[in-house]
């Protein structure tokens, strides 16, 4: 995990993705002084990223070993978190690990369980209970409030609000500036809209919107 604090020598990582969330981690990863030895992207040619060279594509990773360095996850989601998972899985497989990510100007509190690989950007608040599977994302200026479980890969977009205990589903992404009330449970695979008011659980694989939410569609998800 990337902090402050941390008096851990680090190992130099590599960004996989290099779009506008890798731009987001890299920066992060950059005011930690981090070491960044490049990114891969699908396209060989993508010009240098804040000052960090493109390795070329995904493969590139392949000619580092998994013990002299660590990946971040720089794929982010606007619809469906499935690639941000698939790249995760796809190295992890390979031996490979992600490092957190944590933006020096986001506010974690004690008694948080952090997995491996989840991102916390900049103007986030995490409170104390909660905690954050693997590959999961709270973006920028995101709230969790106290006891709240985040569960592998979900991705809690700008400015959504989450009060005291609730749960989100696996792979589940919900949209900028969201709110959603105490104690709701939002399953696997569903999405939130942008500005919904959740005041009732969400199943899996659904899509809801509006205020408050209501079911936009119902879809058959691919990923369990
Ligand atoms: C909810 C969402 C996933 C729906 O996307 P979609 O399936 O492509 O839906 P469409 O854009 O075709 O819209 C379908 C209908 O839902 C409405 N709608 C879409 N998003 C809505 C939202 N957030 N709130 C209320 N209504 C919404 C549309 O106006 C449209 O209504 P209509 O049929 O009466 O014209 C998407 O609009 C959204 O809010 N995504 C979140 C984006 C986000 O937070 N990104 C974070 C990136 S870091």
């Amino acid at each position: 995990m990337l902090t402050d604090q941390d008096p851990t020598p680090k190992l130099p990582v590599i960004v996989v993705g290099g779009g506008g969330h890798a731009k987001v981690v890299a920066s992060a990863l950059l005011l930690h002084h981090q070491i960044v030895l490049g990114f891969v992207d699908v396209n060989p040619a993508a010009p240098p990223m804040l000052g960090i060279a493109n390795l070329g594509n995904d493969d590139k990773v392949f000619d580092y070993s998994p013990d002299l360095v660590r990946l971040v996850n720089g794929v982010g989601s606007i619809k469906s978190t499935a690639l941000r998972q698939t790249i995760y899985e796809k190295f992890v497989a390979k031996q490979y690990s992600f490092e957190a990510v944590i933006h020096p100007n986001a506010v974690v509190s004690l008694g948080v369980e952090i997995g491996a690989g989840v991102q916390i950007m900049a103007g986030a608040v995490i409170q104390p209970g909660s905690s954050l599977g693997i590959n999961a994302i709270i973006n920028t200026g995101a709230c969790v409030d106290h006891d709240c479980v985040i569960e592998a890969h979900a991705h809690i977009a700008p400015g959504a609000t989450l009060s005291g205990g609730v749960h989100v589903g696996r792979g589940s992404q919900i949209g900028t500036g969201a709110t959603i009330i105490q104690g709701i449970k939002i399953g696997a695979s569903s999405i939130v809209g942008a500005g919904a008011v959740v005041t009732r659980n969400v199943p899996d694989g659904v899509t809801v919107a509006g205020v408050p939410a209501a079911l936009l569609t119902s879809r058959v998800t691919s990923r369990p």
